[in-house]
């Protein structure tokens, strides 16, 4: 979390000794501290402050999408194959069907107008397409989504979840012309367990959380007044210095990503091949794969040596299951068990990475070595 950010809840929780929702004057204190972060969350994504709905983060913020406006409008739920289990799994439970990807993780316009064309009939509930993926970085293009949903589809929402994208892209353009985005505080140096439900027309949707009737009866329960200070206060501080440390961080993965590259064979970027510019990509993350190693023996070895990565997959029963994502995006699978997602951050330092690629090559050289052997 960034130390502002901190300092701002640090503050914010000395003040509120009340529930925003009571008459009495510490009620009225929290009220108004609450109102003025969805007041600056609102500026920041350009939308009016009507709009947006505080949850418990974006896991929530997605459900309250992909369920609340199933349960209001008949029809089926469509999602990118690459959505975030947030997404995924709620749209698997009500029997949704997924848009494929490219090799390159891009969203295919094609697979979206033949899968809104074959579900006219039925009608379509919900349409959910991610704005950045959180296992490659790639941007996906929301925009011609909306345009061809409005045009096949009038009246169907577009939803999409934008938790990895806040951090790195301007996103009023976006939020103006989708009806539903998700944001999540923990992505932006913000705490976790708050984000937010930007809602254009909340007659779209039925709220999960029924009960006292907070956030304009959208999403029941008393406040957490001191996270939406927190997520408010890191997005200002994100928008300001966006363009700047969005650029310084793009150069820090490239150099990431050439380092390891130069180091060992047989290793691919999946979401740029030929190391060039084949999909949009944030900077903040790289996602690279090793053929003919195992990601959670690479992630043990990583984190012993004091680098910290994940391999963008799912931890379930104890086992990792290769991506999801790199499934869609016809990853091969001796590739795909080898997987690497790497982080790179506002605060990360060129000897940081160099030191982050000298340990990768070492670990890769001898788990293939072990192999061999
Ligand atoms: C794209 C995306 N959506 C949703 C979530 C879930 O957000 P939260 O952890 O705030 O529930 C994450 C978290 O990593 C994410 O990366």
């Amino acid at each position: 979390m960034r130390r502002e950010v901190a300092d701002a809840m640090a503050e914010a929780a000395a003040q509120v000794n009340g529930n925003p929702s009571s008459i009495h004057r510490s009620g009225r204190r929290a009220r108004r501290i609450l109102d003025d972060a969805r007041d600056d969350v609102a500026d920041v994504l350009g939308v009016d402050a009507s709009m947006v709905v505080f949850t418990s983060g974006g896991t929530e913020a997605d459900d309250l999408a992909v369920n609340g406006v199933a349960s209001r409008r008949a029809g089926r739920v469509l999602c990118s194959a690459v959505e975030h289990h947030a997404v995924l799994e709620p749209t698997r439970h009500l029997g949704g069907e997924t848009i494929g990807v490219d090799s390159t993780g891009l969203l295919s316009l094609e697979d979206t107008e033949r899968r809104l064309a074959e579900a006219l009939d039925e009608g379509i509930a919900l349409v959910s397409v991610m704005t950045v993926n959180n296992e490659n970085g790639v941007r996906q293009p929301v925009e011609d989504v909306v345009s061809l949903v409005r045009a096949m589809s009038p009246g169907t929402p577009v939803h999409t979840d934008a938790v990895q994208a806040a951090g790195w892209i301007d996103l009023r353009g976006l939020a103006s012309v989708v009806d539903l985005m998700t944001i999540s505080g923990h992505k932006l140096g913000g705490p976790v367990g708050v984000g937010a439900l930007v809602v254009r027309d909340r007659g779209v949707l039925t709220p999960r959380l029924l009960g006292g009737g907070q956030e304009s009866e959208l999403r029941s329960g008393t406040q957490n007044v001191v996270g939406a200070v927190g997520l408010a206060r890191a997005l200002v501080l994100t928008a300001a210095e966006r363009d700047l440390v969005a650029a310084e961080v793009a150069t820090r993965r490239d150099r990431f990503v050439r380092g390891v590259t130069a180091g060992v064979p047989d290793v691919i970027e999946p979401a740029r091949p030929d190391r060039g510019s084949a999909a949009p990509v944030v900077g903040g993350i790289a996602q690279l794969c090793f053929r003919g190693i195992e990601s959670e023996a690479m992630l043990f070895l990583l984190d012993e040596a004091g680098v910290e990565a994940s391999a963008g997959s799912a931890c379930a029963a104890g086992a990792l299951e290769p991506s999801h994502v790199l499934a869609a995006m016809g990853v091969p699978d001796e590739f795909a068990r080898g997987a690497l997602r790497v982080s790179v951050g506002r605060e990360t330092t060129d000897a940081e990475v160099d030191f982050a690629v000298g340990v990768v090559v070492d670990v890769v050289q001898r788990l293939r070595g072990a192999r061999a052997a």
